[in-house]
C-alpha cells in the first residue's frame, strides 16, 4: 500500500479513536465531525456539517469558542476545559486541543481535538460535596471522628534509626503551621506520616482533606481547589474548593508533581496572600489551611525535569521528609511482620502465630520494589491461604520467594557475593524496564547509568522485553 493515508484509513482511524475531532473552515464553518464528537454532543451530522459553530452552540461565545480563537490568533490551544450546553440542553464539559490549519501564511481554518470528561468532572463534584458533608453536617452518632485522617504516630511501626528520626521530626513538625513535603517511593508510608502530622497538631479537631493531583485533569484541579463562581462565560455553579473546605485544618496535595506547572504558580501565590480566589469571581477570600504535599520521586529530580516549579518547592520545603525505602531499613521488617500479621488475625479472624525463618530470610533478600505496602500485601495474600499458625516460603507470591531462593539455596554456602550482586543488578534492570514499559532509554535515565551500558547488561543478563 504505497499511500496509506487514503480517505478511508483516515475515516476508521477518525472513527475509532476516543477523541472528538471537528474541523471548520476560516469563516467558522463546521466542514467535518468525526462520530464520536457527534455522540458527545448528542447531535446528528446533518445538523452541523455546512453550520456555522455558534448556531450549533448557542451557549458558545466568539470568545468562549477555543476553535474561534485559534483563527483569530493561528496560534495552537493546548488542553483547555470548555463547558457548553450541547443542543438537547445538556451540559457538557471537554478538555480541547485546538490547532490552526495554516497553507502559505494564512489561516484556512482549524482543527480541535477533544476529550469528553464530564463524568470525571460530575465525580470530581460529587467528591468535593461529600468532603463537604463530611465536615459540616452534624456529626452522627456512629461517626467516631469528624476527619479522614485515621492514623497517629502510634501506627507508624519501625524502631530502626531512620524511622526513630523520621518520627522525631514529624512530631517536631506537628507542633507549627508551616508548609510540609514529603517525598519516597511507592508504598514507603507517605500519607500514613501525613496523616499522623495532623493528627498531632492543633488543627487535629478540624479537616484534613485529601487530594490526588494526579487524579484529576490539570485543567479540573484549579476550580476543585479553589471553587467556583457562577460566570458569565462559563456554566459553573457556585461551590466552594478544597481550600475552603479543609478552612482551619489541613490540606495534603498527593502527586504535587503532577499538577500543571501555571497552577504550582496559582497555588504559590495562595500559600505567599493567605487567600484563594474562586474560579470566575472577582473578589478572594481568606483562609487558614497547613499544605502537605507528597510526591513519589527525588524534589532534585523533579526540579530539573520541570515536574515541580523551583519556587513553590522551596516555599514548601519549610519542612522536608525523605522516607527511606524498606530495603534501607531491613530491620524493622521483622517488627512490620508481626504488626501485620496481628492486624490480619484480627481481620481474617485467624489465630497465625508467625513466619519460618526461611520466610524471614527471603524477606530479607527480596528487594521490595513496592516497599511496605508490598509487604503488607503479601502478608495478606499468604494469611488468607493459610491454614498452619506459620507462613512458609510455599505460601510467599513466586516472584518473591524466587527471586531469593534462586541464588539463595546455592549461595549460602559458597557465600558469593558477586553472584548476589548479579542477581541483585539484574532485577533491578528488570523493574526498570517495566517501570518504563521496555524503553532502555527511559530505564537508563532511571538507573542513572549510560544507555550504552544497559544495552551491555541486558545483553548479559539474557534479559528478554516481556
Ligand atoms: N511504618 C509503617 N508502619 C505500619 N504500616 C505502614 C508503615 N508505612 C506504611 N505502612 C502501610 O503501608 C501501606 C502504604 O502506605 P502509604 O499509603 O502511606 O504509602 P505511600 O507512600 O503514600 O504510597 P504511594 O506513593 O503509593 O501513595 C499502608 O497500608 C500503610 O498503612
Ligand atoms: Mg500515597
Amino acid at each position: 500500500m504505497d499511500n496509506y493515508f487514503t480517505k478511508d484509513t483516515v475515516d476508521i482511524i477518525l472513527n475509532n479513536i476516543d477523541e472528538g475531532v471537528q474541523i471548520i473552515d476560516n469563516r467558522g464553518k463546521i466542514l467535518y465531525s468525526n462520530d464520536i464528537a457527534l455522540v458527545m454532543e448528542d447531535i446528528d451530522r446533518e445538523d452541523v456539517t455546512g453550520k456555522h459553530i455558534l448556531s450549533v452552540y448557542p451557549s458558545l461565545t466568539e470568545i468562549t469558542s477555543t476553535l474561534l480563537q485559534v483563527l483569530r490568533t493561528g496560534e495552537t490551544i493546548y488542553d483547555v476545559k470548555q463547558e457548553f450546553l450541547n443542543f438537547k440542553g445538556n451540559k457538557i464539559t471537554t478538555i480541547n486541543t485546538s490547532i490552526p490549519i495554516i497553507e502559505e501564511g494564512n489561516i484556512k481554518g482549524a482543527i480541535e481535538i477533544s476529550r469528553d470528561i464530564t463524568k470525571v468532572r460530575a465525580l470530581s463534584e460529587q467528591l468535593v460535596d461529600l468532603q463537604k458533608e463530611l465536615y459540616y453536617e452534624e456529626p452522627k452518632e456512629t461517626d467516631e471522628k469528624r476527619g479522614t485522617a485515621r492514623y497517629t504516630f502510634n501506627d507508624i511501626i519501625g524502631s530502626t534509626e531512620e524511622i526513630v528520626e523520621l518520627k522525631r521530626k514529624a512530631i517536631k513538625a506537628a507542633e507549627n503551621n508551616s508548609s510540609v513535603i514529603v517525598y519516597g517511593n511507592t508504598g514507603t508510608g507517605k500519607e500514613l506520616i501525613v496523616q499522623a502530622i495532623h493528627n498531632a497538631s492543633r488543627r487535629r479537631e478540624k479537616p484534613f482533606v485529601a487530594q490526588n493531583c494526579a487524579a484529576i485533569p490539570g485543567s479540573l484541579l484549579e476550580s476543585i481547589l479553589f471553587g467556583t463562581v457562577k460566570g458569565s462565560f462559563t456554566d459553573a455553579d457556585n461551590r466552594p474548593g478544597l481550600f475552603e473546605l479543609a478552612n482551619g485544618g489541613t490540606l495534603f496535595l498527593d502527586e504535587i508533581n503532577s499538577m500543571p506547572f501555571e497552577l504550582q504558580a496559582k497555588l504559590l501565590r495562595v500559600l505567599e496572600e493567605g487567600r484563594i480566589r474562586r474560579v470566575g469571581d472577582i473578589k478572594t477570600r481568606k483562609v487558614d489551611v497547613r499544605i502537605i504535599a507528597a510526591m513519589n520521586m527525588d524534589p532534585y529530580r523533579a526540579m530539573k525535569e520541570r515536574k515541580i516549579r523551583d519556587d513553590l518547592f522551596y516555599r514548601l520545603s519549610v519542612v522536608s521528609f525523605r522516607i527511606p525505602n524498606l530495603v534501607e531499613r531491613k530491620d524493622d521488617i521483622k517488627g512490620l511482620v508481626q504488626f501485620f500479621i496481628r492486624k490480619f488475625n484480627r481481620q481474617l479472624d485467624k489465630n497465625v502465630k508467625g513466619v519460618t525463618n526461611g520466610v524471614l530470610q527471603t524477606f530479607y533478600q527480596y528487594h521490595w520494589p513496592g516497599n511496605i505496602r508490598e509487604l503488607e500485601n503479601i502478608i495478606e495474600g499468604a494469611m488468607n491461604m493459610i491454614d498452619g499458625s506459620y507462613i512458609r516460603e510455599e505460601d510467599l507470591p513466586n516472584h518473591v520467594s524466587l527471586f531469593a531462593t534462586g541464588e539463595k539455596r546455592k549461595d549460602v554456602s559458597d557465600f558469593s557475593l558477586r553472584k548476589s550482586m548479579n542477581n541483585w543488578e539484574k532485577q533491578f534492570i528488570q523493574d526498570a524496564l517495566k517501570e518504563t514499559a521496555g524503553n532502555v532509554t527511559k530505564a537508563a535515565q532511571l538507573l542513572k547509568i549510560p544507555r550504552q551500558t544497559l544495552q551491555y547488561k541486558i545483553k548479559k543478563y539474557g534479559i528478554t522485553a516481556d
